[in-house]
């Protein structure tokens, strides 16, 4: 047996981790291919870059955002919402990588949330000290389908708390290839991202990239 105390290499995927009724980390699950996808992310930053949202409070995010798929989530002083155009270049978004549309919905399956087809994808990069304040993901038109949510670069920590924002959230560390998905009674979960800690990813070097999927109408 391997001791893996502090061995911080992504081991591969074995099974679903249940976190909450509809709440799954899959561990690893990413990992054969991840080289794909952090290429297509960057062919969807050369094309709609990376960006500092205002939220409607007039907070300018520490997370830098950008999407991919029919639809992207936008903030600006007037409020949250999905649009169709990247409000940037007032052009569509860069279309959904074919790689991305397949982890999306192999990885909902092995939730047990079958047919997921998500039409938006919001790509989130954090640096050193970036943050994600508890929320919901409360923006899209239906919430039958789930969250699909991928960890690429630095490890970070996951808050997932209940649907109540008062509710305690426990912590989970999501490494590079982890998959979470929540869904049915865990949909409009709270949840959120503590601020990054320092480091170094052999391939992404001092950030962490996550890929947000969803059904957005
Ligand atoms: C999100 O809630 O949109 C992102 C979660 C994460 O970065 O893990
Ligand atoms: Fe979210």
């Amino acid at each position: 047996m391997t001791l893996r105390l502090f061995d911080e290499t992504p081991a591969p995927y074995v099974a679903p981790e249940v976190i909450a009724p509809g709440a799954m980390l899959l561990r690893g699950f990413a990992l054969g291919v991840d080289e794909a996808l952090l290429q297509a992310v960057e062919g969807v930053v050369a094309a709609a870059p990376l960006r500092h949202l205002v939220t409607p409070g007039g907070y300018t995010m520490s997370v830098a955002m950008t999407n991919c798929g029919a639809l992207g989530w936008v903030s600006d002083r007037s409020g949250y919402r999905y649009d169709a155009k990247d409000p940037l270049s007032g052009q569509a978004w860069p279309s959904m990588p074919a790689c991305f549309a397949e982890l999306a919905l192999r990885a909902a399956a092995e939730a047990g949330f079958d047919n997921f087809r998500p039409d938006a994808c919001l790509i989130n990069r954090y640096e050193p000290g970036a943050r994600l304040s508890l929320h919901q993901d409360k923006d899209e038109g239906s919430m039958d389908a789930p969250i699909v949510s991928v960890s690429l670069g630095l490890p970070a920590v996951f808050l997932f708390g209940g649907l109540r924002r008062s509710d305690c959230t426990a912590r989970y560390r999501l490494q590079h290839g982890d998959v979470a998905v929540w869904g049915g009674p865990s949909r409009l979960a709270y949840h959120g991202v503590a601020p990054l800690a320092k480091g170094e990813h052999a391939r992404l070097g001092a950030q962490r990239i996550n890929l947000t999927f969803r059904c957005a109408r």
